[in-house]
């Protein structure tokens, strides 16, 4: 699995020393919530726009809000290499996903635990991501929930069905137990907060998950 570390659960303090101590991980993935979407605010382009003037590491922004149709254009000039929206906010998906492939930017389409991942079969053929949501999103350092272990297979079969190109990432409570879970499940890019920058050995964590 490719691994992509969220900033999230990072000391905000020394951001980029956080950010350049995930060696050997692919991506870094930057959770943008609005206070709407989510019962929570975190960051927003600003924060994009400096990480991306220093580390080349590739921009994993997974965008919690309400109207990504509305600001994902401010997160691509911000230098967002990945841009996530999810299929449950007030956007149109088919307009966004093709706003977003407009602007020159990797898109994704995520779903939230009770949706079922069937809504995304129309979608599938023009994404670049799918990320399933392992926990409601919001918050770090939530319990894992095994109901997404059959959305990341459907996700696998499909993909091998109809050799789409999407990759398949999975957010929230990973850990040494259930990353070894999503691994079997057909995941290939692990997000992981908490069990990342809660590590004082990080280089290792990463790479024990990219050995799944
Ligand atoms: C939750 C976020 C996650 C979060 C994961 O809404 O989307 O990316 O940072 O945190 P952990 O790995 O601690 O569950
Ligand atoms: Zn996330």
């Amino acid at each position: 699995m490719k691994v992509a570390p969220s900033i999230l659960s990072a000391n905000f303090n020394n951001l980029l020393d956080e950010v350049n101590s995930c060696t050997g991980a692919e991506y870094i993935h930057i959770d943008v919530m609005d206070g709407h979407f989510v019962p929570n605010i975190t960051m927003g382009p600003c924060i994009i726009k400096n990480l991306k003037s220093k580390t080349d590491k590739v921009l994993d922004v997974h965008l919690m809000i309400s109207d990504p149709y509305k600001y994902a254009p401010d997160f691509a000039k911000a230098g967002a290499d990945i841009i996530t929206f999810h299929y449950e906010s007030d956007s149109d998906v088919k307009k966004t996903i093709d706003l977003i492939k407009s602007l020159g930017v990797k898109v994704g389409l995520s779903i939230k635990p009770k949706t079922s991942p069937e809504v995304l079969l129309p979608y599938l053929k023009d994404l670049d991501l799918v990320l399933v949501m392992s926990v409601e999103p919001g918050f770090g350092g939530q319990k894992f929930m095994d109901s997404a272990l059959g959305k990341l297979e459907f996700l696998r079969d499909e993909k091998k069905k109809h050799s789409y190109h999407y990759e398949i990432e999975v957010d929230g409570g990973i850990n040494e137990e259930t990353a070894k879970k999503v691994a079997l499940s057909g995941c290939e890019v692990v997000v992981a907060g908490t069990y990342v920058f809660g590590s004082t050995d990080r280089v290792n964590v990463i790479k024990y998950l990219q050995s799944l």
